[in-house]
């Protein structure tokens, strides 16, 4: 059981634009939170104000031990309007990345982490394969403007959630009463609606592919030699004795097109949070006996290393663990996860496996999307009527092994 890290790993935690800024109002994810019905629990708001605390939040991340900082740059701030890019916004991302390096932490970008600009959503959105293309001018935009200062880039982050949305969560829902509001606030049809996170048909796993080829073109265009990858949701699917077949279709569906797709890429970047169980009917919910976390899914922290293994043998490229994490109010409960988490990390390496670096999820508690800001994911607690920001004890226990690299 080896315990080392290889030189120059990086260690870090990841965020995403919308969950921590705050006042995202050009994106189709700030209409949506905003109807009369709809499914978020609560609007995002002010989130942690990360979009002017930055340099602050920064430096926790660095007395942290971290040397890297993963987050992402808005596109619906930066190209607010189709083919009107905000300068201001590519010099505010500029200046944080500036930050982000000044404070120790090399900056891994993504450029896509689930919100759109709204402009997009009346285009057809992710089902029409214009969005590829105006995401990868976008990308060629950000690469121009920030490409000398990011260590590498994540194009689109969870390429593969829409698609297990709609197979394992939701309803088709063009006659839902949400679905007919958002539809009309951004300017297309129930039948057509398609923001990211609801592009969940064949046509828009397309789409998704084809933009993130486009973006990857796009930037190496502009910068050779910027490693850059997707990210994809990953859960260790686990067949019972008869479950193999049903188990097999959905990974093929879920993971297997998505790595094929990534093939080309300079890594792959894998976002683990549990298991999941597959018999002959289908998937099987969490065993019972086994503990839950706020998501309602199983704490089962050793799911990384099955995922890492599944993953370098489809793919076959470099891989970086993007986001791992919990969502728990008990932060005993997340220690214990990143220790299992991580142990299993240190076995894939000393197996052989090309792991680059290691983000958790998340430096902050932060806006969970459709669950609000209940579930709490981060390093860093928040008191959001203060803005005041915690380090938890597990932050503490994370500190020491990125500063060692090794496990302590
Ligand atoms: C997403 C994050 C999310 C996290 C925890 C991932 O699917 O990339 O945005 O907060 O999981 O649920």
């Amino acid at each position: 059981m080896s315990n080392v890290f290889p030189e120059g790993f990086l260690w870090g935690t990841a965020t995403a634009a919308h969950q921590v800024e705050g006042n995202n109002t050009h994106s189709d994810f700030w209409a949506m939170e905003h109807l009369p019905d709809t499914v978020f629990a609560e609007p995002s708001g002010d989130a942690i104000d990360h979009y002017h605390r930055y340099p602050e939040d920064m430096a926790l991340l660095q007395e942290l031990g971290f040397n890297s900082y993963r987050f992402s740059v808005e596109w619906a701030r930066i190209e607010p309007e189709d083919g009107r890019f905000s300068t201001a916004a590519l010099d505010h991302y500029r200046r944080m990345c500036e930050a982000s390096l000044a404070h120790g932490l090399k900056p891994v970008l993504t450029y896509h982490h689930f919100t759109s600009p709204r402009w997009t959503v009346s285009q057809g959105g992710w089902n029409n394969m214009v969005i590829a293309e105006k995401f990868a001018r976008y990308a060629g935009v950000v690469t121009q403007h920030l490409g000398d200062l990011t260590e590498a880039v994540c194009t689109i982050n969870e390429v593969n959630i829409p698609r297990m949305a709609a197979m394992l969560w939701m309803a088709d829902g063009a006659g839902d009463t949400f679905v007919q509001q958002a539809a009309q606030a951004l300017h297309t049809t129930p039948e057509q609606f398609a923001p990211f996170m609801f592009a969940g048909s064949v046509q828009a796993r397309d789409v998704i592919i084809a933009a993130h080829h486009q973006a990857r073109a796009a930037i190496k265009a502009e910068r050779p030699s910027l490693p850059v990858g997707l990210t994809i949701a990953m859960s260790d699917m686990q067949a019972l004795p008869g479950g193999e077949a049903e188990r097999d279709r959905m990974r093929w569906e879920l993971q297997d097109v998505f790595l094929e797709a990534a093939r080309e890429d300079d890594f792959v970047g894998v976002q683990t949070y549990t298991r999941e169980r597959y018999g002959a009917e289908g998937g099987l919910g969490p065993e019972e006996g086994v503990a839950t976390t706020q998501m309602g899914y199983e704490f089962w922290p050793q799911a990384i290393g099955a995922t890492l293994r599944y993953a370098s043998e489809v793919a076959g490229v470099p891989l970086m663990v993007t986001e791992n994490g919990i969502g728990t109010t008990d932060d005993g409960r997340r220690l214990a996860y990143y220790q299992t988490a991580l142990q299993s990390v240190a076995d894939c390496l000393q197996d052989g496996l090309d792991v680059r670096g290691y983000f958790a999820w998340s430096a902050f508690d932060n806006f969970e999307w459709m669950l609000g800001y209940r579930p709490t994911f981060g390093l860093i607690a928040v008191d959001r009527a203060t803005q005041q920001r915690t380090i938890k004890p597990s932050a503490r226990w994370l500190s020491q092994v990125a500063k060692a690299n090794r496990l302590v």
